[in-house]
């Protein structure tokens, strides 16, 4: 039956059309919030994360019946599934277990594979640590260049850049996914091939971008003089293709196993993972793993009514169907998790923005929102009026870390001090009566330009501190939240058959783009037409990456 037509749907729309017009200011008022308070009743610690989620348009009868779609949606029984190796990805016929991942005492029959792949990652990474992995004229390395694009550089990136603090100086690692050769072209000024280290991380090891980007490094190690038998101390490759990773050149002891049972975007826990443990080193890496397998058993165990990823996952769905909220925010009040909005753009989106149900049948109702960000103070003087002002509500998840990662003294306190009065403000608003005693009689013509709406929802998620356990606890709960929206849509969360058609035509375009016109271009529409005849003017040197 479709979502919509399920009872616990209609109530919830009924129940809509009753709190829509209600202000959270009222709710907050101190004649109405009595201990219990909001605050008490709409806050969950675990796994070393707070949500706050009182700041939101519900009442405890909202959680009440967003509590009942999510039992008659089946959200626990699909939870069990994925845990136990199901198949929960059946278009590509695969279970979804990055979960074990991240279990040390699992029985999955993955295990062994997931402790041998595990073991030689820490011995590799050690050896790169310590300086006695050494380059073809017999240097330690001291750049890590990733190579891989979507979830091959999208988690380790956001990784390694959260967790920097705890990095080991001596080695750098970047990270190239652009297809754009500024984005290599800018790694490859600032390192010496002496020294560097390339990881070539791609599941299928066939996708353009990361085979080009490739290519073109090992290029550049053979101009500097490194022969191609010497490559082998430059060169790894993470994979699910190892028949494809041996074609390219990378000798068959420098591969790291990936399997399909792990999902692009759910896989920094695998050996995409590696130069995450290079940056961090393996007990860090250990931590990272800990945590996020700390909030797998509160998402398993934990009742719906405490359960984190149950209700961030519930809380979207209100806002996307019924508010009708097309996107929401991610503000990290956290320098070091700057790539966090980019890494959940993918997850999210990549993982629900689909419009088909896992039987066949077009959805009617709303599914992925539109997901954006960026790190606060920053976005407070970029796009943080739209949010206070502007006529669609946005609600936006603030993530911040009690202790800061830097020694600057007064900075953290300001930092704080920002995010909570944004929610604050997001959340209170500035009545007419209030923006007149602002702006005083002789400026009446002002006052409509000072009122706030208010009544913005917001969640405020804070983590003790920024380290591997609660990161990998943080990443974890927005990847079960996704799990709990993509159960209620009824969508599958583990393909992503959208980036292929365009994939397809590229192939086709960038031949048609390089080789001398014979007969009739591919038949495109006229746009495309012109669009190809034009480039094929400025292109000069007409070539293709071959490998
Ligand atoms: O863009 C589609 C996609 O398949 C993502 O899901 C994936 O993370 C990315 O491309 C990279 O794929 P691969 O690791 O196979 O190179």
């Amino acid at each position: 039956m479709s979502l919509n037509l399920l009872p616990i749907w209609s109530a919830l729309s009924a129940h809509y059309e009753l709190i829509r017009d209600c202000h959270m200011r009222d709710w907050f008022s101190t004649a109405n919030d009595q201990p219990p308070t909001r605050a008490d009743r709409f806050t969950i610690n675990s796994s070393g994360i707070t949500l706050d989620f009182s700041k939101n348009r519900i009442t405890d009868q909202t959680i009440a019946l967003l509590i009942q779609l999510a039992r008659k949606t089946y959200v626990q029984e699909r939870r069990d599934a994925m845990f136990t190796g199901e198949i929960v990805n059946p278009t590509e016929h695969r279970a979804a277990l990055h979960t074990a991942l991240r279990d040390s005492d699992a029985h999955s029959p993955y295990a062994a594979q997931i402790k041998t792949e595990r073991i030689k990652m820490r011995l590799f990474a050690e050896r790169v640590r310590n300086g006695q992995w050494v380059g073809y004229t017999g240097k330690p390395i001291q750049h890590v260049v990733n190579i891989g694009i979507g979830g091959s550089d999208l988690g380790p990136k956001m990784v390694t850049h959260a967790l920097r603090h705890l990095a080991k100086s001596r080695i750098s690692i970047h990270y190239v996914s652009n297809v754009d050769g500024v984005d290599l072209q800018n790694v490859l000024e600032q390192i010496n091939p002496e020294q560097t280290l390339a990881i070539i991380v791609s599941k299928t090891f066939t996708t353009s971008e990361t085979m080009a980007n490739a290519c073109s490094i090992r290029d550049w190690f053979r101009r500097s003089g490194c022969t191609p038998d010497q490559l082998i101390w430059h060169f790894v490759a993470v994979s699910a293709n190892p028949a494809e990773v041996v074609r390219f050149g990378i000798s068959p002891n420098n591969i790291f196993e990936m399997w399909d049972w792990v999902g692009g975007r759910y896989s920094l826990w695998s050996a995409v993972g590696l130069s995450i443990m290079i940056a961090i080193g393996p007990e860090n890496f250990d931590r990272l793993l800990q945590g996020a397998h700390l909030l797998d058993k509160h998402f398993r165990y934990a009742p719906l009514e405490r359960n984190l990823p149950v209700l961030l996952g519930l809380l979207g769905v209100w806002y996307r169907n019924f508010f009708g909220s097309q996107s929401y925010v991610v503000a990290p009040y956290s320098q070091a998790l700057h790539f966090l909005p980019a890494y959940l753009q993918q997850l999210e989106m990549e993982s629900n923005g689909k419009s088909v149900t896992l039987d066949g049948h077009f959805v009617d109702y709303p599914t992925s929102a539109v997901v954006w960000g960026e790190p606060g103070t920053n976005s407070q003087h970029a796009f943080f009026q739209m949010l206070h002002q502007g006529p669609t509500i946005v609600p936006i998840d603030f993530i911040l870390s009690l202790t800061p990662e830097h020694s600057l003294p007064g900075h953290h306190e300001k930092l704080l001090a920002n995010c909570f009065a944004q929610s604050e403000a997001l959340m209170l608003g500035r009545t007419e009566a209030e923006a007149r005693n602002i702006a005083g009689c002789e400026r009446e013509a002002l006052v409509p330009h000072i009122v706030f709406p208010g009544n913005r929802p917001t969640n405020t998620i804070l983590l003790d501190e920024l380290n591997p356990q609660s990161l990998g606890a943080l990443i974890a709960l927005y990847e079960h939240k996704t799990f709990v929206q993509a159960a209620i849509w009824n969508i599958n969360p583990f393909d992503q058959w959208g980036v292929e058609l365009g994939k397809i035509l590229s192939k086709i375009i960038e031949l048609e783009l390089v080789s001398s016109p014979t007969g009739d271009l591919y038949k495109h529409d006229s746009s495309t037409r012109t669009l190809i005849t034009r480039a094929r003017k400025s292109i000069t040197a007409k070539s293709t990456i071959t490998y």
